[in-house]
């Protein structure tokens, strides 16, 4: 059977292609997701990828994540990442690995953006390489069961 990464997307993430594209870029949260499985099916490992504009739904699938023994989660909070301390709890009580990944660079915008509740306990943090940080992003994950054996 097939490893799992799911790919958890936060608030907005579903207009990506139209909202703001000049941080953002052009690419589509469909195109994204096509992309990963793609890449996926090259490295045996199954996609999962979701978008919630509610806090609780992210929250659902990290335990639904550990209950699944996911490989690891990649997970773009969006908004939650700078306020959500319950998203960082959750990360906190599963085994799962989490990546964290951002299209745009945030520390090199607003302040209000340089806190990351996510980057202290996930795994690691990929930001500011668009669309491609998601493909960063699972091979890492990859990358990291090679490592473990
Ligand atoms: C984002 C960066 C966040 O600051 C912002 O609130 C987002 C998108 C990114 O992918 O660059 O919604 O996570």
């Amino acid at each position: 059977m097939a490893d799992l990464v799911l790919v958890l997307n936060g608030p907005n993430l579903n207009l990506l292609g139209t909202r703001e594209p000049e941080v953002y870029g052009k690419t589509t949260l469909d195109d994204i997701a096509n992309m990963l499985v793609t890449q996926g099916d090259n490295l045996g490992i199954e996609v999962d990828l979701r978008q919630s504009n509610h806090e609780g739904h992210l929250i659902d699938w990290l335990h639904e994540a550990a209950g699944r023994r996911a490989l690891a989660v990649i997970l773009n909070a969006g908004a939650y990442t700078h306020t959500s301390i319950a998203l960082r709890d959750a990360i906190k009580s599963i085994p799962v690995p989490v990546i964290e990944v951002h299209l745009s660079n945030p520390a090199a915008r607003e302040s209000f953006r340089h806190v990351s509740h996510v980057s202290p306990v996930a795994a690691g943090v990929i930001q500011g390489f668009g669309a491609a940080g998601y493909a960063l992003a699972l091979d890492a994950a990859a990358r990291m069961r090679q490592e473990r054996g």
